[in-house]
């Protein structure tokens, strides 16, 4: 079955989604996206999503003013491509349009360009039981971190490494605090308290994050957002992170650090219990076996 995909507003198959080679986005990576889990269906926190593509596109100064257009058009995505019983994802860009090169905005106002794909996404079982190993890098992002823009070359540069060590994400470093990995949050627990980097310009301020805040109030669980230092990393019994595409990953080893027995951590397993509860049961109605 060809891919449907939605383009300014058309649905086609992707062969015939065409994009001019003037687009500020493959010229500039001059544009935002989001990405939003869809459990049989049903979106996770979709408002949410729409509110920080809301201020991506404010903060880089793109006009686009139909995001309440955007669910009919997921959902018709993941109707044609027959993902309504299965676990998917959306990716969205919206980037400035197309128009000659130059690096100010150009004068003329510009029709965004507006791209959108459904996905099979299934959970990672084996990962989200076992943990994953990490590495860490210096964080050498710019310092809007907290836009979801394009211009992943950093992201994807460091990501590399992590796949070339045999490693599944990488931990970001800058001034010696953890910051986030390479497409996830990261979260650190000692103590039974939990701690991750405060939302500001230097991580992305993550949905599944938002998630998080809310599961560990319903728990009793302290969140204390204050950055977790790398030297200190072993005073700390748990570490986890958090995505759209990993949901709650419990993390075994940071380098050659190992956590407890190398399982993943109590704490980590009751966030991740209460996040399936919210998504897999209520949202699919599965109850899925980790
Ligand atoms: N990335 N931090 C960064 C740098 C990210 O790229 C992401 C998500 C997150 C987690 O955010 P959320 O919980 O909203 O997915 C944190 C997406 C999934 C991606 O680039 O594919």
């Amino acid at each position: 079955m060809p891919e449907i995909v939605y383009l300014n507003g058309f649905f086609l198959t992707k062969n015939k989604a065409l994009i001019s080679p003037d687009d500020r986005g493959f010229n500039f990576a001059d544009g935002v996206y989001e990405v939003i889990r869809y459990y049989k269906g049903q979106p996770f926190l979709f408002d949410e999503h729409i509110r920080r593509l809301e201020r991506s596109l404010n903060a880089v100064k793109i006009v686009f003013n139909d995001t309440h257009e955007l669910q009919n058009i997921f959902n018709r995505l993941i109707l044609e491509n027959r993902l309504n019983n299965l676990y998917a994802g959306i990716y969205l860009q919206i980037t400035r349009g197309s128009a000659k090169r130059t690096h100010h905005f150009p004068k003329e106002n510009l029709q965004c360009t507006i791209y959108a794909t459904a996905f099979e996404k299934k959970p990672m079982l084996k990962q989200l039981k076992t943990g994953i190993k990490v590495i860490s890098r210096p964080d050498i992002r710019w310092l809007r971190c907290d836009i979801k823009s394009i211009a992943l070359l950093p992201n994807t540069l460091i990501f590399q490494e992590a796949v070339e060590h045999g490693a599944d994400e990488c931990i970001l470093i800058r001034q010696g605090n953890i910051t986030e990995g390479t497409h996830s949050n990261a979260f650190a627990v000692k103590n039974n308290k939990v701690y991750t980097h405060p939302d500001g310009n230097l991580i992305l301020s993550g949905i599944t994050r938002i998630a998080v805040r809310k599961i560990c109030s319903e728990l009793n669980i302290e969140l204390i957002e204050e950055p977790v230092k790398q030297h200190e990393i072993h005073n700390y019994s748990e570490f986890f992170l958090t995505g759209t595409g990993n949901e709650i990953m419990p993390v075994v080893q940071i380098d050659n650090y190992i956590f407890g027995n190398g399982i993943p951590g109590k704490i980590t397993r009751e966030i991740q219990r209460a996040f399936f509860k919210h998504t897999y049961e209520q949202l699919a109605g599965e109850i899925i076996g980790i």
